[in-house]
């Protein structure tokens, strides 16, 4: 019987508690059942944010230049804590010497000072990849 109890109580706890989420779960039904003309398709003003998305959220891939541009020059380009400078091919030979496949691994899992992806943490590998090849290809 005292089981019983309990789990009514429970029951009820468990009640009171989806009646307290339901203003919050009817207006996300709200938001998914919103009019098409809410919904951003490419092209519109509102989806420039749609544009920019990463391959990893289904887009197009973003460029290695653009990545390189939006994460990696704020170290290559001045050289900070010992990164190879962008151009520099004093700095890249060595590294190219490693193979590119080393250099790849790298950017993505990080190597010393170098962070995972550089930072860019919405960048697919491919992405990374990219940028390393745009990278390594202006600095010979
Ligand atoms: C916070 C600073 C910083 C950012 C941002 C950064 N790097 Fe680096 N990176 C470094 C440093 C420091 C090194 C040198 C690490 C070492 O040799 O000890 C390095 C080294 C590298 C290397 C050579 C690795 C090797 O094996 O010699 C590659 C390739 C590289 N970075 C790619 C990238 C790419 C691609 C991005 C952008 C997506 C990026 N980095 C962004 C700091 C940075």
């Amino acid at each position: 019987m005292k089981m019983i109890v309990s789990l009514v109580a429970a029951l009820t706890v468990g009640a009171a508690a989806a009646m307290a989420q339901a203003p919050s779960v009817d207006k996300e039904i709200a938001e998914r059942i919103a009019p098409v003309d809410k919904t951003c398709m490419q092209g519109d003003k509102c989806a420039a944010a749609v544009a920019a998305a990463p391959a990893a959220s289904g887009g197009a891939p973003r460029s290695g230049e653009a990545i390189f541009k939006a994460h990696c020059t704020t170290c290559h380009t001045p050289g900070a804590a010992g990164a190879p400078k962008f151009g520099n091919a004093a700095d890249w030979a060595p590294r190219i010497a490693k193979g590119m496949d080393t250099l790849y691994t790298h950017a993505i899992n990080g190597f010393n000072a170098m962070p995972p992806r550089g930072l860019c943490t919405d960048c697919s590998d491919d992405e990374v990849k990219g940028a390393v090849d745009y990278m390594t290809s202006h600095s010979k």
